[in-house]
């Protein structure tokens, strides 16, 4: 079944404005600035975390949150933890030993700018204040603390081995193998998908979320994140360095397993808007105030970057 989605581009434009924008300010007021001690660690971790980005985990939480009809500053320290963790791995992602890639959000890496040192050391004093800030009582508003118990919860799920972690892993060790569909659905699931399910499914837990619309949106999460990864597969083929900021062609020369690589792009376009035509329905019983979600679902395989 087909669902109707409202097909306003302007009003998710608009909408993902305003969203990135309080992401960001956020982010500027919860890192602190970046002339803190040890200094060329604070420059660092600025360096990545403002170099732009969509910002699409954070504002997948703010939308799951608002859709169930929760207040839009409840989710800050979701928003803001899920975006600080996504830019640690963006970071361990492009150093030598991983994908060694020379561009990200339109910048040199961080390893090209500050060293691969000192980008580890971003990357991982990225993820622990990602944790710090959700522990922190005083960033919660009135959200109960089993509540705030349970979002860490499963960020560090969608964050560790058995999330991003663990999906980077498979990635690395498949690379130059040939691995079956299965094998590659596990990994888009863990690399990319893990994350974005927590996101989503925190934001619906911040907002209140009954167990019902919580099964709801992790259905959404799922499809989406999947069709995410398969989109940035896509884009690797077809996008270019100024749309994407990052560079392009790569996952061919160093042999990486995706879904245009496996199945085809044909195939690869199909698949993702299966998942988004699944997603969208997922969330049919939901009112207008998931309105977002599901033109961010469409978003997520129309994205040029
Ligand atoms: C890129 O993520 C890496 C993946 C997990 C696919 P994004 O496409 O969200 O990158 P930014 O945050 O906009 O730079
Ligand atoms: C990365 O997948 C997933 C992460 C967890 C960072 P890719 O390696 O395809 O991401 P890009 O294309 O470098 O952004
Ligand atoms: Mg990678
Ligand atoms: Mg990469
Ligand atoms: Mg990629």
């Amino acid at each position: 079944m087909k669902i109707k989605t409202p097909k306003t581009d302007s009003t998710l434009k608009i909408y993902l404005e305003e969203k990135r924008t309080l992401v960001e300010k956020n982010l500027l007021r919860l890192l602190g600035p970046s002339g803190e001690y040890p200094l060329t660690l604070y420059q660092s971790m600025h360096y990545s975390l403002f170099a732009g980005g969509k910002r699409i985990r954070p504002i997948l939480a703010i939308a799951a949150s608002e859709a169930v009809g929760g207040m839009t500053e409840a989710v800050i320290p979701v928003a803001i933890a899920v975006e600080m963790i996504h830019t640690y791995s963006l970071i361990h992602d492009d150093l030598p030993a991983m994908d060694n890639d020379d561009i990200r959000r339109g910048k040199p890496a961080n390893h090209r700018a500050f060293g691969e040192a000192t980008a580890i050391l971003a990357g991982d004093a990225l993820l622990t204040t990602a944790f710090t800030l959700l522990a922190d009582q005083s960033l919660w508003d009135n959200i109960p603390s089993d509540r705030v118990l349970q979002i860490i919860h499963e960020v560090g799920l969608g964050a560790g081995p058995c999330g991003m972690v663990g999906g980077q892993q498979l990635d690395l060790e498949s690379e130059g193998k040939r691995i079956s569909i299965n094998a590659i659905e596990q990994m888009h699931i863990k690399k990319t998908g893990a994350l974005i399910r927590a996101s989503i499914r925190s934001g619906g837990i911040a907002g209140g979320a009954t167990e019902t619309q919580l099964l709801a949106l992790t259905d959404y999460s799922e499809r989406i994140g999947l069709a995410f990864q398969i989109a940035d597969d896509i884009l690797d083929v077809e996008g270019s360095v100024e749309e994407t900021g990052k560079s392009t062609g790569k996952d061919v020369s160093q042999n990486k397993n995706t879904y245009p690589a496996l199945i085809g792009l044909g195939e690869s376009k199909l698949l993702e808007k299966r998942l988004v035509n699944e997603a969208i329905e997922a969330i049919e019983e939901f009112d207008e105030k998931a309105d977002s979600l599901r033109r961010i679902a469409e978003y997520v395989v129309e994205r040029t970057r």
